[in-house]
């Protein structure tokens, strides 16, 4: 099994206007030969920018990806975005099972496996958000939450190829507070566990991102704990330079 590659994904959630482009055009103008050779990067912008964000990436490298994608391939769904469709307007692959999209839209672990099939069917990488809630972690119920949504929203069927795990501590998500690089280990060794009990040695090529209050100065500290293959940045991926900068720390 190759090393995995190190994977620096954007989600900007629901920012980001037409003036916002040149954030874009940044991104992909900063991906040089040496960032190339570190790490992959992904640019997740809102539905109304990626046919024009895609635009301003093409051929820097820079991936394009989605945010969301309905389970269903088509039909009466106002308001939804299906995988082909982000197929459609460029994108390689999908955020899903976001915790604001779990928490505030009641997704359900079903629901987010039904969409990782959907993502598959039109060849695109899903990006699976897990993790738990500050109340969950006061508990003692960080592994045990996690480990379920693991278990129950990640299908049969997974290779190193078409599978993107990120742990997203609910609490650490746009407050400036993170997990200590112990805790960061703890859940991503036991993801990598659970991966490895289903999938055998393919899950060891399976990317695990860390995502949650990721910034240019706490990024080389949390890239560098083991079975960290990446980082899912909110807030600082709107800036190119903040993003940029997180990639160049990764070790
Ligand atoms: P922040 O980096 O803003 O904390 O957001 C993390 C996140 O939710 C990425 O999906």
């Amino acid at each position: 099994m190759p090393p995995r590659r190190v994977l620096i994904a954007g989600n900007w959630k629901m920012n980001g206007l037409r003036s916002a482009l040149g954030e874009i055009e940044a991104i992909a103008a900063g991906y040089d030969d040496a960032l190339k050779a570190r790490a992959d990067l992904l640019v997740c912008p809102p539905a109304t920018l990626l046919i024009p964000a895609g635009e301003r990436l093409a051929g820097s490298g820079v991936l394009l990806g989605g945010q969301n994608c309905h389970p269903s391939p088509g039909g009466a769904h106002t308001g939804g975005i299906s995988a082909e469709m982000l197929q459609d307007a460029g994108a390689c692959a999908v955020i899903v099972g976001h915790s604001e999209r779990r928490t505030n839209l009641s997704e359900s672990d079903a629901v987010v496996m039904a969409k990782v099939k959907a993502a598959w069917c039109r060849g695109l990488l899903p990006l699976v958000c897990v993790g738990e809630t500050a109340e969950e972690r006061d508990a003692g119920a960080a592994v045990e939450v996690v480990t379920r949504q693991v278990r129950q929203s990640v299908p049969d069927g997974c290779t190193a190829a078409n599978m993107v795990i990120a742990y997203e501590p609910v609490w650490a998500i746009g407050t400036g507070r993170t997990p200590t690089p112990e805790d960061v280990a703890q859940i991503h060794g036991t993801i990598r566990r659970i991966l490895k009990e289903r999938f055998g040695a393919e899950a060891d090529g399976m990317r695990i991102l860390y995502g949650g209050s990721v910034k240019p100065d706490n990024a080389a500290v949390l890239l560098a704990v083991p079975d960290v293959d990446g980082a899912l940045v909110g807030g600082a991926s709107l800036k190119a330079s903040d993003f940029l900068a997180i990639a160049r720390a990764t070790p």
